[in-house]
């Protein structure tokens, strides 16, 4: 398949596939309870300081549900971008579990502001209205853009202010640090996030991701609510493995990096071509373009990749940890060729 649907579609890193091999040696306790699993956390409590709760999961969308229903009552609600993960592609399930209002914002580029979110924030002590609790945002956007460490610490510094959490679905996090050039405590920990949904999948893992709680605190009950979730491993030692290879380098900045600079590069590739029109910042591992629907029709028939927005005509190419660059030469040149007919 020649794909630029999604950093879902490519496989899983020979490093990562190495480190599932190790541990894939006899038996071991079950539930979390073995050295692949300690070790693992060691190497997020290197990223994130060592006062933190993790917790090993299947699914992005299993970690932000249950992220979420650690911090939100069913009377309360969590307010999103109206594009977000949780609010879009989790078919209900923050609201079919958690019974938590999602207060859907609209934005232009995915990302939430302290204006923008303002206007939700009331209804406080009126109990006809669902209580503001917990302001999510994810982490690179759905659109690719990137919120730099000033921007979350405002939303953090607002939603504490009212009493309420901050949240990041950082099934990408690492494209964001990657593209910041930070570290990934630097725009989680540091800056206010209290609850992380930290993505393997996306970034070269086979399955795998991590409910990070950054005020261990708030984890209080969470291995009960992973169970009656289920979302408790039991071979956890192939989730832990994975994310030890992951984070004890720099595996995930490399792949992450990587994945950017191919989004990056097709940007380029594309720049000021009659026909395409970018419609947001390449900051991530993702463009967004509007071409003609008949363009996009034949680009369809021999690549795979995603009609994010029907009625704009527009279509989202994504890259990966394995994209090469003559894939992106290869498919840039074909958009040209198709669009210049
Ligand atoms: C922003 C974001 N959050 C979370 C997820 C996790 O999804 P899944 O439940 O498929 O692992 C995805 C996957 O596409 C995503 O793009």
């Amino acid at each position: 398949m020649k794909s630029f649907a999604s950093d879902n579609t490519a496989g899983v890193h020979p490093d990562i596939m190495a480190a599932l091999n190790t541990a894939n040696q006899g038996h071991c306790s079950a539930y979390g309870d073995d050295p692949h699993t300690r070790a693992a956390i060691e190497v997020f409590e290197e990223h994130f300081g060592e006062e933190i709760a993790v917790f090993f999961v299947f699914l992005g969308t299993g970690a932000n549900v249950l992220g979420l229903r650690a911090l939100a009552r069913p009377h309360e609600a969590v307010i999103c971008a109206e594009c977000a993960h949780i609010n879009v592609d989790e078919c209900g399930a923050p609201e079919a579990f958690n019974g938590s209002k999602l207060l859907a914002v609209p934005t232009t580029n995915g990302k939430l502001s302290c204006a923008s979110i303002a206007p939700r924030l009331h209804g406080f002590g009126n109990e006809h209205h669902a209580q503001p609790k917990v302001v999510t945002i994810t982490q690179a956007t759905e659109l690719g853009t990137v919120y730099g460490p000033a921007e979350i610490r405002s939303l953090a510094s607002l939603a504490h202010g009212k009493k309420m959490y901050l949240h990041m679905d950082g099934a990408r996090l690492a494209n964001a640090a990657a593209h910041l050039g930070c570290r990934l405590g630097e725009l989680t920990r540091d800056v206010g996030v209290d609850v992380l949904s930290f993505g393997g999948t996306k970034n070269g893992l086979m399955f795998g991701e991590a409910v990070v709680f950054l005020r261990p605190e708030l984890a209080a009950g969470f291995q009960y609510l992973r169970k009656q979730g289920m979302q408790l491993a039991s071979k956890m030692r192939f989730i832990a493995s994975q994310f030890e290879a992951l984070l004890k380098g720099d595996l995930w900045r490399r792949n992450a990096a990587h994945a950017n600079a191919m989004a990056a590069l097709l940007a380029e590739y594309l720049q000021g071509l009659d026909g395409v029109r970018i419609t947001q910042k390449v900051e991530t591992n993702v463009i967004f373009a509007q071409l003609a629907p008949h363009h996009i029709g034949i680009l369809e028939k021999e690549y795979y990749f995603y009609r994010w927005d029907e009625a704009r005509n527009e279509i989202r190419w994504m890259t990966a940890w394995d994209t090469s660059e003559q894939q992106v030469k290869a498919f840039a040149n074909r958009v040209r060729e198709v669009v210049s007919a």
